[in-house]
């Protein structure tokens, strides 16, 4: 089969990891709303999360003086202002008054949970030491939460350029990993 090169900007459409999510942060009772993809897991327990923010994002000085916020996993139903709140910033919108999202307080830390997402994970973070090189934070969940009346979430992952995909079918196989 004759291939064709690719252009290495478009990579990470093709290795995109999770579903996009919302990570909210605060500050002095303020709190903040970002869309993200470029997060990984790290470590199965305590769960180990890494993920990416540009130091351009107001996300980034809130996360790094904080250290504490929550990943809120949202299904296609609310697909329109996940993208909303990734092509606004903080820095001057609120963003849970913008797209009518609800903040509700967490268990364990300041930020707060978004009612409209299915699973809210609170999260401190844990290693810096990549944060000055990559943008890379370290967070540990320390606290899990699902809507249990959300039985087939359907999560959106990113493929790049205003691209989505919607999570669908589900197949069971005799897979090793847990
Ligand atoms: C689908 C999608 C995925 C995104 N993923 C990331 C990401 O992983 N890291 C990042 O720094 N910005 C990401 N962004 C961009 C931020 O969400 C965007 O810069 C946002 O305005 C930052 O908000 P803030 O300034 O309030 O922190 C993404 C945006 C979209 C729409």
């Amino acid at each position: 089969m004759a291939r064709k090169s690719f252009p290495l900007s478009k990579v990470y459409g093709l290795l995109e990891p999770g579903p996009v999510i919302l990570l909210t942060t605060a500050s002095s009772g303020r709190p903040n709303i970002m869309t993200m993809s470029w997060h990984t897991m790290i470590e199965f327990e305590p769960p180990l999360v890494g993920f990416v923010i540009s130091n351009r994002n107001y996300s980034f000085g809130l996360l790094k003086a904080t250290k504490e916020c929550v990943i809120n996993i949202p299904a296609v139903e609310i697909a329109e202002k996940v993208v909303g709140c990734g092509n606004t910033s903080g820095a001057n919108v609120d963003k849970f008054e913008r797209f009518g999202l609800t903040p509700k307080p967490a268990a364990r830390i300041g930020a707060p949970l978004i009612e409209e997402c299915f699973a809210n994970l609170e999260c401190r973070v844990a290693d810096t030491s990549m944060v000055s090189k990559y943008c890379l934070f370290v967070v540990e969940v320390i606290k899990a939460w699902i809507d249990p009346k959300v039985k087939n979430p359907r999560t959106i992952h990113h493929l790049g350029s205003g691209n989505f995909m919607v999570a669908g079918e589900k197949i069971k196989l005799k897979s090793k990993m847990k």
